[in-house]
């Protein structure tokens, strides 16, 4: 079998945690040292496509019709994975485009390296599960493992031989609990610190790092529990909760790394005042300044024209829920 000209097009969507993951059991390997929960949006699409073109000496990666030569390293250590499991050394040129704002915070990279793994699979024909897939998108971007599912996914930690090992799965298929995701864009430039480094930052020098790993299991546990009986109330208590832990031991940092800007605190007490008023919505922030507000499907509209009314937010964004990273071409 040749990957020789071989080519595909895959989609997939930008997921946001409500249980987040911060921090690395293992640098080296991309091992989470939190699990996650996290629902993947339909309204947000990174589409790629590769081919594999035996004249290339190097991958390469193209982002929004540029080259983008600082991230071909992740991606060739991406699809070497691949490669190897098809035992094939042909380079790739791939093209990805994302129709949002890219590294400000809505998860570029989830979404671009799970739909770079569903594309490689293909065009090589390696077959590989989905769930498989996931753990090699994971080992790009510990967040890119969620998008090769849709609805509500959990990864999980679980020991083993090799030590802990991260596992997704689906908990919930988008169609049987339709939440809406409003987000408020308060800054469309890059965030200061990439999750990385910030990661590692967090972990060397906050005092309250134990804390947050420690406390963590039992707060995926609670969501989980909560979407499998499609408890909006109990899903929005422990989502802030673990959002909001999320960014006290990223500020306990040193020094502290600050995501918000003010616009981002505006929409949170909004967000709160509505909720206090019985509008069914709640936030999430990731590291960067965008505010996710997560909704029941009647409270959507008003969340979103309440949040495109706080000064500082320059565009509002609306998704449901989506499906996992898939195919939509393919040649060869
Ligand atoms: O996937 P990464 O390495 O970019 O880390 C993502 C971290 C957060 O978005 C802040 C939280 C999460 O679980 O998605």
């Amino acid at each position: 079998m040749s990957p020789n000209a071989a080519e595909a097009t895959a989609v997939a969507h930008p997921n946001i945690a409500l249980i987040k993951y911060w921090g690395k059991a293992d640098a080296v390997r991309n091992i989470p040292a939190v699990g996650s929960l996290s629902i993947t949006l339909d309204g947000l699409t990174t589409t790629t496509r590769l081919r594999f073109d035996p004249d290339l000496g190097a991958d390469r990666f193209v982002l929004g019709g540029r080259r983008a030569p600082e991230m071909e390293a992740r991606v060739t250590s991406c699809l070497d994975l691949l490669r190897q499991r098809a035992d094939v050394e042909t380079r790739a040129l791939v093209e990805s485009d994302n129709d949002f704002p890219t590294a400000a915070g809505l998860a570029s990279s989830a979404s671009g390296f799970a739909a770079l793994v569903v594309a490689a699979d293909r065009a090589l024909r390696t077959g590989i599960a989905t769930a498989d897939l996931a753990d090699l998108a994971r080992q790009a971007s510990g967040s890119a493992a969620r998008s090769l599912f849709g609805g509500f996914v959990e990864v999980s930690l679980t020991a083993g031989a090799r030590g802990v090992m991260p596992r997704t799965k689906q908990v919930l298929e988008p169609s049987a609990w339709p939440l809406g995701v409003v987000v408020a864009v308060t800054d469309t430039g890059p965030k200061d610190v990439g999750s990385t480094e910030g990661m590692v930052r967090t972990e060397r020098t906050s005092p309250y790092y134990s804390a947050w790993v420690d406390s963590s299991g039992a707060d995926l546990a609670e969501a989980r529990a909560a979407v499998e009986r499609l408890d909006f109330e109990a899903l929005a208590d422990i989502s802030e909760l673990s959002c909001l832990k999320m960014h006290a031991v990223m500020l306990s940092a040193r020094p502290g790394l600050v995501y918000w800007n003010g616009a981002t605190v505006e929409c949170i007490r909004r967000i709160r005042e509505l909720r206090a008023d019985g509008v069914g919505v709640f936030f999430t922030i990731d590291a960067g300044p965008q505010v996710k507000a997560v909704c029941l499907p009647e409270a959507q509209n008003r969340v979103a024209t309440e949040l495109g009314a706080v000064p500082g937010v320059g565009r509002i964004i609306e998704s449901g829920l989506g499906d996992g990273a898939r195919i939509v071409e393919a040649v060869g």
